[in-house]
């Protein structure tokens, strides 16, 4: 069984307390909330001061990824307003390293992400540094895009490299984009711990009995 993490990003952005609530009332496991820039990735989305209020309207983990050049700027105003988890995608980070000591210095957990044609080698001296390991699945910028079918082989490669890392201090794996109920037990059987889910939740008619059936899903 794994987690599911609802990215609001396909919800309405003008009733986020309703997205939230209905996360709640689906048992979500957390809260993804995808930060855009328009420079990293071609898309704009939100700030700190939206992930203040989304903070104040749930007690859901809030799993916050930075889709930013030069995430260390900003990196403390998400910790302030109240992120518990932020992912970073390692190439936006030229000292990786530190970044991951920056976020976890501020006792929030630390995720590392790529973008689908990264290499894996690329973080492969930080895995035993952080909570969490994103695969994303499809290109970032966009929700409501098509699960890149190589991403079940990544998923299965990473996870093999994480047998190298001690069970303490192994991360997560949680995996982004393109995720339905229709294949989200193939994503589990190739290792993911933790399912990202926008349009796949968002998008049904009764997303409080979709986020039920994730979670049953084996
Ligand atoms: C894409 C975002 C995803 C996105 C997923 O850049 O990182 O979190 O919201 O949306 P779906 O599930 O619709 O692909
Ligand atoms: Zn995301």
């Amino acid at each position: 069984m794994a987690r599911i993490a609802p990215s609001i990003l396909s919800s309405d952005f003008a009733n986020l307390e309703g997205a939230l609530d209905l996360c709640r009332k689906g048992g979500a496991d957390q809260i993804h909330v995808d930060v855009m820039d328009g420079h990293f990735v071609p898309n704009l989305t939100i700030g700190p001061v939206v992930v203040k209020d989304i903070r104040k309207a749930t007690s859901l983990p809030l799993d916050v990824h930075l889709m930013i050049e030069n995430p260390e700027r900003f990196i403390p105003e998400f910790v302030k307003a109240g992120s518990d988890f932020i992912t970073v995608h390692a190439e936006t980070c030229p000292n990786l390293e530190e970044t991951i000591r920056l976020i976890k210095g501020h006792g929030v957990r630390a995720g590392i992400t790529l973008k689908p044609g990264t290499p894996l080698e690329s973080i492969a001296n930080d895995l035993s540094s952080v909570s969490l390991v994103l695969v994303m699945s499809v290109e970032p910028g966009f929700g409501e895009q098509e699960f890149i079918p190589g991403s079940l082989n990544r998923i299965e490669k990473l996870r093999e490299i994480l047998q190298g890392v001690s069970p303490k201090k192994r991360p997560e794996i949680s995996v982004d984009g393109g995720i339905k109920l229709q294949n989200a037990k193939a994503v589990i059987d190739a290792g993911a711990d933790i399912l990202v889910s926008g349009s796949g939740v968002f998008g049904t008619e009764d997303p409080v009995a979709t986020i039920k059936a994730f979670k049953e899903v084996k």
